[in-house]
């Protein structure tokens, strides 16, 4: 019987920058994507038909689910080469909370197929398939660091972001991604992330370059609509964050740091306010490699 284990990984966004609004809706973007060590994990099987379980009671049970997506996509694409799957989803990373969760169950459902039933996809098709079904997903087939550009689903590996420490924390509440891209008033975005210094400090290995050019221009879109993403980002900052930024389209905000001392140190005092922080780091290229078992 036909069977994959995966290791679905989150992400974060260490730059986002929005260029202008383009005429089929969706924004024109920049960001320097990363992977980070936390993570769903998904168990294809074999079965008489379609479905989908998961230990997480927030996300739809259905086809409308990305993973569910991801089969009959590649049903369609490879038929009598994908037979009928059990999707079993072990949700740990938070949902609707601006770190790719559906995108990288998606992703990693794909991945899971074509090594399951031999489809001998390479990335590149994996991701021209992926940005059929969203933005961000095209991003988790690779990693672990990338830059994502047109509405996100073009992919530019980057060198390997060095290993950053990270403590997250994801509001109890959610934020529609439309709602905050169409609270968005281009125009009016004043400061710009340096993109290209990201890029440069990635280049050079330098860590301090690359969180100092960290940057998301949705941060004021999702603060109108939820200041109490606001008022998380400011209470990280006052507990010493000195790295602090919201990822994606939100309502997670995480705080960076170089050291993993460091970190544990902010983590202590951040968890007595949010005790649903969450500790962890940038993933590496070799925890990719062995996602597909
Ligand atoms: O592509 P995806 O389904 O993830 O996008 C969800 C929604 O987010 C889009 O329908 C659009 O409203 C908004 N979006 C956007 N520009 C992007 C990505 C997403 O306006 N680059």
């Amino acid at each position: 019987m036909l069977q994959a284990k995966i290791t679905a990984y989150a992400k974060i966004n260490l730059v986002l920058d929005v260029l202008r609004k383009r005429e089929d809706g969706y924004h024109e973007v920049a960001m320097v994507m990363q992977a980070v060590d936390l993570s769903d994990t998904i168990h294809l099987k074999e079965s008489e038909r379609n479905w989908i379980t998961t230990n997480n009671r927030h996300i739809p049970m259905n086809m409308n689910n990305l993973a569910m997506r991801a089969v009959t996509l590649l049903q369609r694409e490879f038929p009598g080469a994908v037979p009928k799957l059990e999707v079993s989803l072990e949700k740990n990373i938070p949902v609707s909370a601006g770190m790719a969760g559906g995108s990288t169950d998606c992703a990693g459902v794909m991945l899971g197929i074509n090594k399951m039933c031999n489809l001998g996809l390479t990335q590149q098709e994996l991701e021209q398939l992926a940005a059929q079904l969203g933005s961000d997903i095209p991003f988790c087939i690779g990693g672990p660091t990338a830059l994502a550009t047109g509405r996100g689903e073009l992919i530019e590996p980057l060198p390997e972001c060095p290993e950053l420490h990270l403590v997250v924390v994801k509001p109890p509440f959610g934020i529609s991604t439309p709602k905050v891209y169409g609270n968005l008033r281009v125009n009016e975005i004043t400061e710009h992330p340096d993109v290209k210094a990201c890029i440069a400090g990635l280049h050079a290995k330098d860590k301090s370059q690359i969180l100092n050019a960290m940057g998301n221009v949705l941060e004021q879109s999702t603060f109108e609509l939820q200041p109490k993403v606001k008022k998380i980002k400011e209470g990280m900052c006052a507990c010493g964050g000195k790295h602090v930024l919201m990822s994606g389209s939100g309502p997670t905000v995480f705080a960076a740091f170089e050291e993993r001392t460091q970190a544990e140190q902010y983590y202590d005092i951040v968890k007595s306010q949010y005790p649903g922080a969450i500790l962890t780091r940038t993933v590496t290229k070799e925890q990719l490699d062995e996602r597909v078992e």
